[in-house]
């Protein structure tokens, strides 16, 4: 499956690689930071509240919100009420969603007690009825997908839960599943297991047939850090496609080195360095700040800079970074930030 753009139903992607909804990051500066490094396939947004869309709220509006840069583009409902959730998927059609995706897999409480999220791993018929009913509400031309983890408890996951659930998704017109190879009770604890993951494919497999020859793709899901890891988990689980979320903090040009990786290991050659320069990294910081200005407004966009500069500057270097770190997160104003930056590249002391 290495190097095959991924078919979502209808959709056809231009690679196999996703940006994963990360609450806190996935906002559409920070997804277009990513695919302007190449390689995303789909991105997706964070874990939107169907009410919220349906009821105008202006926080649900900034995180549902899009542009003609981000597409093809994953929006991501959470919830229990299958009516509910039907009435926000067509507010994503509506609203320039390529995709619409489910939350089967988020562990917070606020999310599952209300039924939603991973809670739907512990209820397969209410998950079956809320994919029936959203599948319906959507136009043909919309592909459903869902997002899970291994289970809730050890023994789901023993037991192969996942699996049960994926299949039952796809007899009612999912035609996508991303895997997180972790259960509910693990949170982000020990390591993502790609058995666990291996075993959703074979059972989506057996069910709708192999992903190569048009049965449902299953996307692998956890600790995905380099190109390397990208490779490996298709190797290891035969997952049609990856999707990496913390991983591309530091290393936002993951996704073009992955599928750099896949397109030389089918084609038995080294892979190309693709790597951008120092400057270049540094570039993107300021696009992403920029973009932040641009879409939401200055205080958000500080408060998100100086937060987020720590993971952003180990991409840049690993070893002596720490000043720019130190004087982004010092800056008052946006020309401080933008004056830290330009201060780091051309070496001088920096000073905020
Ligand atoms: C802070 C944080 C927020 C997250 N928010 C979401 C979310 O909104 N929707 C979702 O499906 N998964 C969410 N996830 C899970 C990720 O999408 C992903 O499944 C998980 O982090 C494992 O992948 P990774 O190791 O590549 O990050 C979140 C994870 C983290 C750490």
């Amino acid at each position: 499956m290495l190097a095959r753009p991924l078919q979502l139903g209808p959709v056809t992607l231009e690679t196999n690689l996703m940006l994963a909804p990360i609450a806190g990051w996935c906002e559409l500066a920070w997804r277009e930071t990513c695919r302007s490094m190449g390689g995303v396939g789909l991105a997706c947004t964070d874990l939107l509240s169907p009410q919220g869309l349906i009821c105008g709220s202006e926080a649900t509006a900034d995180l549902a919100r899009t542009s003609e840069f981000d597409q093809p583009i994953g929006m991501q409902l959470y919830g229990g009420d299958p009516g509910v959730l039907a009435e926000g998927a067509r507010w994503c059609a509506d609203h320039g969603a390529t995709v619409v995706d489910i939350n089967m897999g988020c562990p917070v409480d606020k999310v599952c007690k209300k039924d939603g999220g991973s809670k739907l791993m512990c209820s397969p018929d209410l998950a079956r009825r809320i994919a029936e009913a959203v599948r319906s509400a959507l136009p043909d031309s919309t592909p459903l997908t869902a997002k899970m983890r291994l289970g809730w408890t050890e023994e789901d996951a023993e037991r192969n839960a996942a699996g049960a659930l994926a299949v039952s998704l796809t007899e009612v017109g999912v035609c996508g599943i991303t895997v997180h190879g972790r259960t509910t009770e693990q949170l982000f604890r020990g390591q993502c297991r790609r058995e666990g993951i291996q075993r959703v494919v074979e059972s989506v497999g057996e069910a709708t047939g192999d992903a190569a020859s048009g049965g449902v793709p299953v996307i692998g899901n956890g600790d995905i850090r380099s190109a390397t890891d990208v490779v490996e988990m298709m190797n290891e689980t035969g997952c049609a496609g990856v999707m990496i979320g913390r991983g591309s903090f530091a290393v936002p040009w993951v996704f073009r080195e992955g599928w750099e990786a896949q397109l030389a290991a089918s084609e038995g050659r080294d892979p190309l360095d693709l790597e951008p320069s120092e400057d270049e990294k540094l570039d993107l910081v300021l696009a992403f700040f920029a973009r932040l200005r641009e879409y939401r407004h200055e205080a958000h966009a500080m408060h998100v800079i100086r937060q987020k500069i720590s993971w952003l500057g180990k991409g840049i270097n690993q070893s002596h970074c720490r000043a720019l770190k130190d004087s982004v997160r010092a800056a008052r104003t946006p020309g401080e930030v933008i004056g830290a930056v330009e201060a780091w590249r051309a070496g001088r002391p920096v000073r905020v």
